[in-house]
């Protein structure tokens, strides 16, 4: 049965989130819109929502087929996601295998190095902020998010790290940093929201042409045809 689409909770950058006639799932749907720099930068662009929609949903599989499960039931349309409702724990956490962005940035250091380990970060969820980075120290005395949590979402994450540096390496791209949000449901701490080039640097092995938003973050080229053709690398040629 597909669950009816109810009132709007929340519209975010990327994404709505909708009620549905069962109170404990949402939908959540990808619009066309991109926003960098929290907002600074905003476009539209053709096919984003139905290519972040569909990369999700294929990840967000390969995840649970090998262990890992996430919020999602099922997609529904071309770019609506059936998911629990989850409470979202309001720490974002990054993965980053190569030096790049704010890393490089924030500490002097040279994009496109790659990490002997890969590096877990957190950042507080809050716009209002510009998410500022946290340490697990003040996470847990703020009261952000559990011990155990962060625990459970460090472990998580670097499970996603290892399962999606591979579903990408076999597709000839460097999955170099992504972030991931967590929710909180029936007691468990479960993946929630999105996996999609608006929230990962993936960059061509071999070319480093990067297919991801930093094409729109740095005005690289055109981020339609940047995401039509990662789809056409996920899901072949024919469906892009
Ligand atoms: N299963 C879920 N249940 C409830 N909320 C969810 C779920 N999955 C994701 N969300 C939240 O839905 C919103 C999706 O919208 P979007 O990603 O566009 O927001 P955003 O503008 O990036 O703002 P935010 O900083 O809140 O992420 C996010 O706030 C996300 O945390
Ligand atoms: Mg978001």
């Amino acid at each position: 049965m597909i669950p009816a689409r109810g009132a709007a909770l929340y519209k975010g950058k990327a994404k709505s989130v909708f009620a549905t006639d069962d109170p404990s799932l949402v939908i959540l749907r990808f619009s066309d819109e991109a926003t960098a720099f929290n907002g600074v930068k905003q476009a539209v662009f053709q096919d984003k929502g139905r290519i972040n929609c569909a990369i999700t949903a294929h990840l967000f599989d390969e995840l649970a087929a090998r262990g890992v499960p996430s919020h999602m039931v099922r997609q529904l349309g071309e770019r609506d996601l059936l998911c629990h409702k989850v409470e979202i724990i309001p720490v974002e956490v990054v993965v980053r295998n190569v030096i790049a962005g704010s890393l490089a940035r924030r500490y002097g250091l040279t994009e496109g190095e790659p990490l002997d380990e890969p590096l877990v970060e957190l950042f507080l969820k809050s716009d209002e902020l510009n998410d500022p980075l946290l340490t697990e120290e003040v996470a847990v005395r703020f009261d952000f998010a559990k011990r155990w949590e962060l625990q459970c979402m460090r472990e998580q994450a670097l499970q996603v790290n290892d399962l999606l540096r591979a579903f990408w390496g076999e597709l000839g791209i460097d999955l170099i940093d992504f972030k991931l949000e967590f929710g909180r449901l029936d007691g468990k701490v479960v993946l929630a929201d999105e996996i999609t080039p608006d929230g990962s640097r993936l960059w061509e092995r071999g070319t480093g042409q990067r297919f991801d938003k930093d094409v729109f973050r740095r005005d690289l080229g055109d981020l339609s045809q940047t995401y039509r053709a990662l789809h056409a690398r996920v899901f072949g040629e024919t469906q892009a």
